[in-house]
């Protein structure tokens, strides 16, 4: 085994400095030393609900990138040296209808996730990349463009094809009209990319303290969600709604913002919820989810902000700075993604 050093759940809020344990190269692996990982909601989540008798350690982090140091004896794509991106899925069956199609984050068996998953060689539980160093396969490692700063394009590999994805599918493009609601790590990349993409674009947010961020994210609008006469202004009239919020909230009043055939994504909050049929029926408006991207769209995204300067607004914190980054971020303190940056781990 290798040994490395990162960031272990201590408790809902806290993380300690941990030694932890890599494995050996297989052939088809990559050791990436992790210089930026970015800090998503997810991570919050994922320790607010970790017990803390499990067998394995959380360590999160989903969304980073560094240069890779070893590569296994069959690896081709990447040498030692080079910069690569890191995402929040790590493998995947590679047989099913869905890896057949690329679409690798709807695997029938599951992907298996950066951090809480489990390794589908060993069994082993993976952990994440709060960390020092990670060993990944090669195919779900992505080359790093040199146009891109590799701090601010951590968070394209989680935050970033996240919203990449829905956009590409529902086909945003130059006419159509987008609303982002929640502008947080999410929402920022989507207003970016949908205002790189050509859409005219919105914000929705809680209040309107973000406004003059929004227009310098190239959003044409915000409107405030707690603005009723504002809210009612602006109905049916959005192609497409992308629904960063990441809490639990009614829908209606995001379904009403939806032009007759448009859709709600709803990409944020991803439990149980209650939908109102009616508010679908009146002007056939659909909802949908989506989340993380295949190979072939995160490699397309990457692309596509290499090509289009399109990164994170980020805050870069030294990683033993961890707990105040979540804690900032767990008040919306943060404009727009926190990241960590690994080089004081040994
Ligand atoms: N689908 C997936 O695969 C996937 C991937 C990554 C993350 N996620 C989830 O996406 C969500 C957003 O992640 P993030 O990293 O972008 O989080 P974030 O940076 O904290 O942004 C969330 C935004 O939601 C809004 N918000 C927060 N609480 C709210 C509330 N109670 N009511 C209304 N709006 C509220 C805020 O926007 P305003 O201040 O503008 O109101 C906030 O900036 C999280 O739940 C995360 O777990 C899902
Ligand atoms: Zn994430
Ligand atoms: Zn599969």
């Amino acid at each position: 085994m290798r040994t490395t050093t990162g960031w272990r759940a201590a408790g809902p809020t806290v993380l300690r400095r941990t030694s932890l344990e890599r494995r050996d190269l297989r052939p088809d692996d990559i050791a990436v030393q992790v210089d930026y990982c970015g800090v998503c909601h997810t991570d919050l989540h994922a320790l607010r609900t970790y017990d803390q008798h499990a067998d394995a350690p959380l360590v999160p982090g989903h969304e980073f990138t560094g240069v890779v140091t070893g590569t296994g004896p069959g690896v081709t794509a990447f040498s030692a040296g080079d910069r690569v991106a890191v995402g929040n899925i790590v493998d995947s069956c590679g047989v099913c209808a869905m890896c057949e199609a690329g679409q690798e984050n709807f695997c029938h068996s599951f992907p298996t996730l950066t951090y809480g998953g489990t390794d589908r060689r060993d069994g082993s539980t993976t952990l994440g990349g709060y960390s020092r160093e990670y060993v990944v396969r090669e195919a779900f490692a992505y080359p790093l463009s040199s146009n891109l700063d590799p701090a601010a394009a951590a968070p394209l590999m989680c935050a970033g094809i996240t919203v990449w994805e829905p956009l590409r599918s529902l086909r945003v493009g130059p006419g159509s009209r987008v609303a982002v609601a929640g502008l947080g790590g999410l929402g920022h990349l989507a207003v970016k990319m949908a205002v790189a993409l050509g859409a005219t674009t919105t914000v929705i947010s809680r209040s309107q303290d973000k406004r003059d961020d929004a227009r310098k994210l190239g959003a044409h609008d915000l409107i405030a969600s707690t603005d009723t006469q504002q809210m009612a202004a602006a109905r049916d009239t959005f192609d497409v709604v992308i629904d960063t919020i990441s809490a639990p909230h009614d829908l209606a009043p995001y379904l009403k913002l939806v032009a007759m055939d448009g859709t709600l994504s709803l990409l944020g909050y991803l439990g149980p919820l209650t939908v109102e049929a009616m508010d679908l029926l009146i002007g056939r408006k659909k909802l949908s989810s989506a989340g993380s991207g295949g190979r072939p769209a995160t490699a397309e995204m990457l692309q596509f902000c290499a090509d289009n300067g399109v990164a994170a607004d980020i805050e870069v914190l030294p990683s033993s700075q961890v707990d105040v980054a979540l804690d900032r971020l767990r008040r919306n303190d943060v404009r727009y993604r926190f990241v960590l940056d690994m080089s004081d781990l040994d």
